[in-house]
């Protein structure tokens, strides 16, 4: 059972790096040859490359499927439990940023339609910002299948660069998306979803993302054990080893929880609790603004 859930934890992993480097022949070449220069500055690059539109662009079509197969539906539950540490209010405008095909974003739009009153609100209050084009097509697909043209909006943006006003939103969320963003840039990422998150007590930014387990216990000591493990499969399955040495670079390079806490409360957060789901391998961050940072 252990082993089995452990299995799917990883291969969600395995399965989003590996759509996500899923490139066409000439950008793979490109991706390789990137990869393939070992030096810092260059890392920087293919971080940087990991976590574009682009690179989602090429695999938005197949996305979603893969994902569900591979994770036997649990991303399914990790994402309920992501929205409901957000304790929606009636009257929130909600920011899912890295929103890709939308699935917070229409989780999130199906409770607030849930409890809407005859009050008519002006345009959509849930809005999924996301780099890739491509995923967000899919998305719109999804929210209209939905039935929630009218509360999920979807748009093309950056999370470093968010093209929000000051404090405009009420709840914030960000699930698998922080971890490619490039580690240097990453509280400049935090810093915009506090600009952008009203200041008051009540609001909410909740962060869903995947690092190795820390600690010494066996379960951790397994954990760390079967990512390797699975990636080793994973490259040898798919003949595509950089890659997937680089996902396990990526996951290993994610700052341990207390050094991430550090980094929301310098941001303008203040950390109300950390869940951890998936025997370490998942983990929930969620923190309320601070009034200034
Ligand atoms: C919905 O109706 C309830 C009870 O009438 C009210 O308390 C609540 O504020 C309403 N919500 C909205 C969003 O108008
Ligand atoms: C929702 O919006 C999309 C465009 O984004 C449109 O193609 C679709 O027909 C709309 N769906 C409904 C049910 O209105």
């Amino acid at each position: 059972m252990v082993v089995s859930l452990l299995a799917c934890v990883v291969h969600l992993v395995l399965v989003r790096m590996s759509d996500a480097v899923d490139l066409g022949k000439g950008e793979r070449a490109g991706l390789r040859r990137r990869l393939n220069d070992g030096d810092g500055s260059k890392k920087g690059q293919s971080e940087a490359a990991m976590g574009s539109g682009r690179m989602f662009d090429a695999v938005a079509p197949r996305y979603d499927f893969v994902n569900r197969v591979m994770s036997m539906g649990m991303d399914r539950a990790w994402r309920r439990r992501l929205v409901q540490t957000l304790q929606l209010e009636p009257s929130d405008r909600v920011l899912d940023v890295a929103t890709g095909t939308a699935d917070v974003a229409i989780l999130v739009g199906q409770q607030m339609k849930s409890r809407e009153n005859d009050t008519k609100r002006d345009g959509p209050c849930v809005i999924g910002v996301d780099p890739s084009a491509n995923m967000l097509a899919v998305g719109r697909d999804k929210v209209s299948r939905a039935f929630l043209n009218d509360t999920v909006s979807l748009e093309l943006g950056d999370a470093l660069a968010l093209q929000y006003e000051d404090s405009s939103f009420d709840k914030i969320s960000i699930s698998f998306g922080i971890r490619n963003v490039p580690a240097a840039s990453r509280i400049t990422a935090l810093e915009e979803f506090h600009r952008v998150i009203k200041k008051e007590q009540g609001k909410r930014l909740a962060i869903l993302e995947i690092s190795e387990p820390a600690g010494t216990g066996l379960l951790a000591r397994l954990a760390r054990w079967f990512i390797r493990l699975n990636a080793l499969v994973g490259a040898w399955l798919s003949g595509r080893r950089r890659e997937y040495r680089h996902l396990l670079d990526s996951i290993q390079a994610f700052p341990k929880q207390d050094d991430f806490c550090y980094m929301i409360d310098k941001a303008g957060f203040t950390v109300l609790g950390v869940e951890t789901m998936g025997f370490g391998t998942v983990k929930i961050f969620v923190a309320e603004p601070k009034a200034t940072r």
